[in-house]
């Protein structure tokens, strides 16, 4: 058993205690120890598929679990009939259980963030003049002063619009390694207007969050980065909030600042992300009810792909030392001994808390983006449709896995699965149709 080791220095002639130095390793086992389990159930292996836990593709042998939970049915058995009943008792319980279980609690009283713009520049993207802002978030560390975040943001704004825009925020990703369990496809060559430039011609804004400069995206980074200086540098407990839970707070902090600045419309104003950043996106909105609309893109496993399958990336992969630290600690326990029919949610119900707000799930092609499980998704997609139907919303209009390209943008929980790879890029188009529904820009002062 791997001994949990705590440094006890002292930080940066500050007269509190250094976070403890341990490895993304060690505090897993850590966390195993205070849950009481002694071995884990292996994750996919998607790169071997000879391997004997090579990841499943077999649709055949993907339902293990087809029975999931009913988002209208209380913990009582009562059935929720009413907007009034699923506000008040059912949505509570949801949320309940995904704190507890799944991604963690985000502390009752988090530090106070203050908004800092550093830079201002007037420049154009495409054709489009633009204004855009470097502004930073410095986290209040009085309580802690060890650990420092300073929340790394970008603003641009079309410089001629008329009012306030709305505004897409993506949980950028800078630069870092491929992820663990499969080699990244390669991306397909960019062609044709960028997202952000797609984003101008609508007359709207966007914004690109760090979510690293909130949280850092490893084990080893929990007693630092928000989730460590809320706890003062000391490890997690088994509710404690993940890094997915983090950078969606960062994203609300974010949605904050923009309450503030007069170029934003912080009531239209969308959260996009791929794969972690795409789970990240969906907790985002399925937390924060001011997000207007979310772009979920290639979420998988710990995103929109419902657990109680097993297609591609399965929950033993999320609750492995490479990844535990997006969820809570109590989710390792579902990867042994407990199983993925034990979990008292499953993903179509993170959906359901984004109700009534409009939603895409965007994934790729299965060879490219197989890993994700876009059937997955889109299983979870219809199983939040009850709730956005007893809000008064439409849902897919269909159970069947729509033929890859197939927009089902309809309604108010969006699909589509396009023929990239692990990208939202080619949805970017259908995703601004279906936006363009809600968001709605305020006119373009004409240039002489
Ligand atoms: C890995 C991981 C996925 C994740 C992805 C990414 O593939 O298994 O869950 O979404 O990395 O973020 O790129």
């Amino acid at each position: 058993m791997a001994a949990f080791v705590l440094v006890l220095g002292r930080a940066r002639g500050q007269d509190t205690p250094a976070p403890p130095q341990v490895t993304a390793q060690q505090d897993h086992q850590r966390m195993m120890d205070l849950l009481h389990i002694t071995s884990l159930r292996p994750g996919a292996d998607g790169n071997h598929p000879q391997a004997p836990n090579a990841a499943n593709y077999d649709e055949a042998k993907a339902n293990p679990y087809p029975k999931l939970p009913d988002p209208l049915v209380l913990k009582n058995g009562k059935k929720v009939k009413s907007a009034k009943v699923w506000w008040s008792k059912r949505r509570p319980e949801i949320v309940e259980d995904f704190d507890r279980e799944v991604y963690g609690r985000v502390p009752n009283v988090t530090p106070k963030v203050v908004w800092e713009v550093t830079g201002t520049t007037q420049e154009k993207n495409g054709d489009v003049p633009v204004v855009t802002k470097k502004i930073v978030g410095h986290v209040d560390n009085s309580a802690y002063p060890a650990i420092t975040v300073n929340i790394e943001l970008t603003l641009t704004t079309p410089a001629n619009a008329s009012g306030p825009v709305p505004v897409i925020m993506e949980f950028g990703f800078g630069n870092r390694p491929a992820g663990p369990g499969r080699p990244m496809p390669p991306q397909p060559a960019a062609s044709g207007p960028t997202w952000q430039q797609q984003v101008l011609a609508k007359g709207w804004g966007y914004a690109i969050l760090i979510p690293t400069s909130v949280q850092a995206d490893n084990g080893a980074g929990l007693t630092q980065g928000i989730i460590g200086l809320v706890n003062k540098g000391q490890p997690r407990q088994p509710d404690d909030w993940g890094a997915l839970r983090a950078w969606a707070w960062g994203a609300s902090r974010a949605l904050d600042y923009f309450e503030t600045d007069k170029a934003v419309d912080a009531k239209q104003v969308g959260i996009e992300g791929l794969s972690r950043y795409g789970k990240a996106a969906i907790v985002a909105m399925a937390y924060d009810q001011r997000f207007a609309i979310g772009f979920i893109g290639s979420s998988g496993e710990g995103g929109v792909k419902l657990h109680r399958r097993n297609y591609g990336e399965i929950v033993e992969n999320v609750a492995g030392s490479a990844e535990y630290h997006w969820m809570a600690g109590n989710f390792i326990k579902y990867a042994g001994p407990l199983n993925w029919n034990d979990l008292p949610v499953d993903s179509h119900e993170l959906v359901a808390l984004c109700a009534p707000r409009p939603v895409f799930i965007s994934a790729g092609a299965f060879k490219g983006d197989a890993w994700v499980d876009a059937k997955g998704m889109f299983l979870a997609a219809v199983g939040a449709g009850p709730v956005y139907k007893l809000l008064g919303k439409k849902d897919l209009g269909t159970t069947e896995m729509p033929p890859i390209e197939t927009a089902l943008i309809d309604g108010d929980v969006a699909f589509r699965q396009h023929s990239g790879g692990h990208t939202t890029g080619p949805n970017w188009p259908t995703f601004l149709e279906f936006a363009g529904r809600y968001l709605k820009a305020p006119a373009i002062i004409p240039t002489q």
